[in-house]
């Protein structure tokens, strides 16, 4: 059996709306491929699924970048929190104190931009659902989703769109 290491390949992507090519070996996971390529917006910790701060869109799905092979996104299109950060939220997010190591805020802006885009009003039922996957050591949660739900209400105010309850 060889020791050799496999060679890295080229992964075309589109990365935040700029054509961008990564290198990557069969076992080379998109998070690691993406900070590899200096796009270290993108967060990770347990590289293992768990704690969805890697977390990006891939072709219009919300993923943990760390349990996706880098080599499979050849020709996708990939937004990470930086298509997503929005004024409105950052500020939310700071002033309900919900930013305090920041290790999960890249994730948690990518999954709350998704609910964000629900037609619907949201609830805290399901912005807490949205989340479920994005675990925070620092801030109990509820500072996130008092955000997320003001946000949503101000947009909706904003947009003048129907709200409900
Ligand atoms: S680093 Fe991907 S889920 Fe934790
Ligand atoms: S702010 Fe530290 S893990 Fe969420």
């Amino acid at each position: 059996m060889s020791d050799a290491m496999p060679s890295a390949l080229e992964v075309a992507i589109t990365l935040d709306g700029r054509d961008t090519t990564l290198e990557a070996t069969p076992a080379t996971s998109l998070l690691r491929a993406l900070r590899d390529a200096g796009a270290t917006a993108t967060t990770g910790a347990c590289e293992q699924g768990e704690c969805g701060s890697c977390s990006v869109e891939i072709d219009g799905r919300v993923e943990c970048s760390c349990l996706v092979p880098a080599l499979v996104c050849h020709g996708s299109v990939i937004r990470t929190v930086r298509s997503f950060v929005r004024a409105d939220l950052a500020d939310a997010l700071a002033e309900h104190g919900a930013v305090q190591c920041g290790f999960c805020t890249p994730g948690i802006v990518v999954a709350a931009e998704a609910a964000l885009a629900d037609p619907e009003p949201l609830t805290e039922h399901g912005v807490r659902e949205s989340l479920a996957g994005n675990l925070c050591r620092c801030t109990g949660y509820e500072g996130i989703i008092a955000a997320v739900l003001r946000v949503d209400e101000a947009r909706r105010d904003a947009s003048g769109r129907e709200r409900t309850g």
